[in-house]
């Protein structure tokens, strides 16, 4: 079950956390990988970590909010892709009146526009051959407000909406989309938003006390959706989120 074997897949901001997870573990169930970020030290890790446990990888610098290098990813790379993660994104804290223009204009660039136009580059490859899954990274901010995150609770509720839009406007193609969406995650990002605090120690306690399990997700546990959103065993699901949110949504 599961088997990626023969699929190339590309991950986006594959160099830390939730990403490096995703490709790693695509990577395991046997898909050639090509992880890509911004963070070329980041991604070259992800990469050697791959090839070491016997799997196939290959870095390729990419900042999704820049169109000549997903120009030449996307050259570099030709075939036809069978898997796409946009995982790669960036958050802010804050009310509405603590975000500034240019904080929300850097969360749209990263999360909605570099999502768009990643996707809108390598899908007419996609629906020529007729089959192929993205997988978006929500977030549990992409489908119930987080309070003191404004910028980040709407472009991810944009990101959810936009994998909806795409999941229809191609519904019978054999191309499907859909968005993992995760409560906190335990990653480099939050490990320094804490690291910000007076008190680290003090404030991990009060963020893992909001998670409804009373402790962040792991990586691998965010990854594991993705390997299964990615394999032919969800042939039938698309336009779905998939909360990896311990019941978060559910109600609070
Ligand atoms: N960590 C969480 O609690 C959490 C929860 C829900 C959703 N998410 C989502 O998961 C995704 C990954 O989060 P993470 O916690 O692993 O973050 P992270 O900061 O640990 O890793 C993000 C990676 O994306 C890369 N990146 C950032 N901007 C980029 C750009 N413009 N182009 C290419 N690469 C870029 C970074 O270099 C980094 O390697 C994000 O979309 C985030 O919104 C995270």
């Amino acid at each position: 079950m599961f088997s990626l074997k023969n699929k190339l897949a590309l991950v986006t901001g594959a160099g830390s956390g939730i990403g490096a997870s995703i490709a790693e573990t695509l990577a395991k169930a046997g898909a050639e990988v090509v992880a890509t970020d911004r963070d070329e030290k980041g991604g070259a890790a992800t990469v050697t970590r791959i090839n070491e446990a016997g799997g196939k990888a290959r870095f390729l610098r990419l900042d999704i909010t820049n169109e000549a290098e997903i120009a030449a990813v996307a050259a570099a790379v030709k075939a036809p892709l069978d898997i796409l993660v946009n995982n790669a994104g960036v958050g802010c804290v804050g009310t509405i009146l603590q975000t500034s223009p240019a904080d929300l204009d850097r969360l749209i660039n990263v999360n909605i526009r570099g999502t768009y136009l990643v996707t809108r580059t390598f899908l007419p490859a996609m629906l020529e051959r007729g089959r192929g899954s993205v997988v978006n990274l929500g977030s549990i901010a992409g489908v119930v407000a987080l309070r003191d995150r404004f910028a980040y609770t709407t472009v991810k509720f944009a990101v959810v909406g936009m994998t909806k839009a795409l999941a229809l406007d191609h519904s019978k193609t054999g191309v499907r989309f859909n968005a993992i969406c995760p409560c906190r995650v335990e990653t480099p990002w939050v490990a320094q938003r804490l690291a910000e605090y007076p008190d680290p120690v003090a404030a991990r306690r009060d963020m893992e006390g909001t998670q409804l399990a009373g402790r962040m997700a792991q990586p691998q546990e965010v990854a594991a959706a993705a390997l299964y959103l990615a394999s032919d065993e969800a042939v039938m699901v698309t336009g779905s989120t998939l909360m990896i949110d311990s019941g978060w949504s559910a109600g609070k």
